[in-house]
């Protein structure tokens, strides 16, 4: 598992996996890597077989912080990183970690940047401005890096995941998106570089994001098709939490991300609905989804 940190160097590892046949995949990251990350990159070796490549890219993106997130605390730990990759079994062939110079090399903030429209406004895009811009800006600054076949990218963040299929196709990088479902604690926390701010009580009281999700599923399961008595009753549960403060409770359709109203067997994404939940528990931030089916 080689430990590349110059664009060219990546780009000529590449250029040369292609010229050998090999299928390419990449699982872009930010590090502190858990088993969620490690699944999509299971994942991606699963879909390129033994012969394929697989590149996963570490690296702290500034341009998708907003002036007081935590672009200075988040956890950079690419020693355990490398040694996470190794125990997966997933043979990593490249770990793809530049400085901030080699992704942005005329400084900050960039000329050339992806910007994305409505898409990236609602949700987490309200009261992060800009945060789509600066992933969508990264993104494609590591398709050109890395020169990959495939990506995949975790469910758990469904918007960017919506947001990053949607540019992928729209600007023809002829890339192919993979999702990969949520990974989960057992008490059904969505595991998250950033649970690990959590204070014992914090982490105690973050469950109540999935137990909001569920208890929409479960409502939704039963024949509730109002999507204002869905969030409500996401608003109730995590209100139990006295850490916990709301950022958003919403329904949306699948793909289009926009607010639904009922929920439509026939509606614009087959009937397919995302429960999506924001939470600050304490100072961390924490977001949660799942997906309805109806009919
Ligand atoms: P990061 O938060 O490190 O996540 C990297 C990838 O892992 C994303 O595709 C994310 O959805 C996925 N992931 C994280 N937790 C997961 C979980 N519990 N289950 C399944 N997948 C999970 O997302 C980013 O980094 C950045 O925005 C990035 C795309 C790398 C651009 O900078």
């Amino acid at each position: 598992m080689d430990t590349i940190t110059t664009v060219a160097a990546m780009q000529a590892e590449a250029d040369a996996a292609r010229c050998d046949g090999r299928r390419l995949a990449l699982i872009p990251t930010m590090g502190a890597l858990h088993d969620g990350h490690l699944a999509l990159v299971r994942h991606a070796r699963e879909q390129v077989g033994p012969e394929g490549h697989v590149t996963v890219s570490i690296f702290v993106n500034p341009t998708q912080f907003g002036p007081g997130e935590d672009f200075d605390a988040y956890p950079r730990t690419l020693d355990a990183d490398r040694e996470a990759l190794l125990a997966s079994g997933a043979g990593v062939d490249a770990v793809f970690a530049p400085e901030a110079r080699e992704m942005y090399p005329f400084g900050l903030p960039p000329l050339a940047t992806v910007q994305v429209a409505e898409m990236g406004w609602y949700l987490c895009g309200a009261s992060r401005p800009g945060h789509f811009d600066g992933v969508t800006s990264v993104v494609t600054r590591l398709y050109l890096a890395c020169r990959p076949h495939l990506a995949v990218f975790g469910q758990k963040d469904a918007q960017q995941l919506a947001i990053l299929r949607r540019m992928t196709r729209e600007l023809g990088f002829g890339i192919e998106v993979v999702g990969h479902p949520i990974v989960r604690e057992e008490d059904g926390l969505a595991l998250s570089s950033r649970n690990r701010y959590l204070s014992p009580e914090e982490r105690r009281q973050a469950t109540v994001l999935s137990r909001a999700l569920f208890a929409a599923s479960h409502a939704a399961g039963q024949g509730e098709r109002s999507a204002d008595v869905l969030r409500s009753a996401m608003r109730e549960q995590i209100a139990l939490a006295p850490q916990a403060r709301i950022d958003y409770a919403e329904i949306v359709d699948a793909d289009t991300l926009l607010p639904a109203d009922t929920l439509n067997p026939q509606g614009a994404s087959g009937g397919r609905y995302l429960a999506a939940v924001a939470a600050f528990v304490g100072e961390t931030r924490l977001i949660d989804n799942v997906t309805l089916r109806v009919g």
